[in-house]
């Protein structure tokens, strides 16, 4: 069994030359690419690659390693714009980013709106390049780009930003942490099946394997999300490369600010109970789940 710090270096070392070359060379003196490639190579965990990774390997098609990985790096790309734009004045306005000066700290807010919105466009261009190049691909390359959108990612925000200062249900805060965080770890950890199932669409209801990769989905989704909450109130700025104490001053609707400390505790190691339960039912039908034990264990008790 592998330990997580070896899983997240070399991901790192499968993801880092994929991702320094998104941008064409001639681009590399605008400022908008200078200030994607500042954010993008600023020291992220790369967990939704290292997931892509993960799920590639657990169903064993290494034939395919090439196209998950261009893959990965897209999503990579999704992920960073998404933070990018989530730490602009207009909504979270966070100074502090994977440990630097957030991108419009470092080149300002015009040039941080659009290094967001290159990030996003160029990710499109590559799953429609993918999609046209290699059409077994098209449902997988629709698929990340709709978990990105208003049912997915930018739903979540959306969320997020309309339920400051107010007092939200449960389900709604369930509903808001599955998409803007959920979303994009679903994308990581199906993707890979999607491609190798090579299909023009895929539903969970007549693929048990699918099914439960959803499953898993959600239940790490959640786990993540709680425990970013957490940490915003147990860590500190220097570990976390983020500032901390967000939530309650910006009166965000998390676990921990609607529920209280102790009940987002129980209920991320709920979330990991059932994604461990997962993982038995997908050991029982004979896949690898080892190293997604290691990372469902780190998730929980990370401290960045
Ligand atoms: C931070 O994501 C934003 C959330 C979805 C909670 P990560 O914790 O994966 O951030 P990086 O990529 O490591 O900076
Ligand atoms: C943001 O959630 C998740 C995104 C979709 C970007 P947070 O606002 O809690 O993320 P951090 O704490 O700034 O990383
Ligand atoms: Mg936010
Ligand atoms: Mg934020
Ligand atoms: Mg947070």
């Amino acid at each position: 069994m592998s330990d997580i710090s070896s899983l997240i270096r070399s991901c790192d070392e499968w993801i880092t030359p994929e991702l320094l070359k998104v941008f064409d060379q001639s681009d590399s003196s605008d400022i908008t690419v200078k200030a994607a490639m500042y954010s993008l190579m600023a020291g992220g965990k790369r967990i939704r690659p290292l997931m892509m990774k993960m799920t590639l390997e657990m169903i064993g098609k290494p034939g395919i390693e090439p196209d998950v990985r261009y893959y990965a790096a897209t999503l990579e790309m999704i992920h960073t714009y998404s933070l990018i734009h989530d730490d602009l004045p207009a909504m979270d306005n966070d100074d502090l980013r994977r440990g630097k000066p957030t991108c419009h700290k470092a080149f300002g807010e015009g040039f941080a709106v659009l290094a967001g919105d290159l990030l996003l466009n160029s990710a499109c261009e590559r799953l429609l390049k993918t999609a046209m190049e290699k059409p077994e691909y098209s449902y997988a390359s629709y698929m990340m780009a709709k978990l990105a959108g208003i049912d997915g990612m930018i739903g979540g925000q959306s969320i997020d930003l309309a339920s400051e200062d107010k007092k939200i249900s449960l389900d709604l805060l369930v509903e808001l942490q599955d998409k803007k965080t959920g979303a994009l770890i679903r994308s990581a950890i199906v993707t890979p099946y999607y491609l190798a199932n090579k299909t023009t669409a895929v539903s969970a209801s007549d693929d048990a394997v699918l099914a439960l990769l959803l499953k898993l989905s959600s239940h790490i989704g959640l786990i993540f999300q709680i425990k970013d909450d957490i940490l915003d109130v147990t860590s500190s700025a220097e570990v976390l490369g983020k500032n901390v104490g967000k939530d309650e001053r910006d009166e965000k609707s998390t676990f921990v600010t609607l529920l209280g400390f102790d009940e987002a505790v129980s209920r991320l190691n709920l979330e990991a109970e059932g994604a461990m339960e997962v993982l038995r039912q997908l050991g029982d039908i004979g896949y690898n789940t080892s190293d997604y034990e290691v990372l469902i264990d780190y998730l929980v008790n990370r401290d960045k």
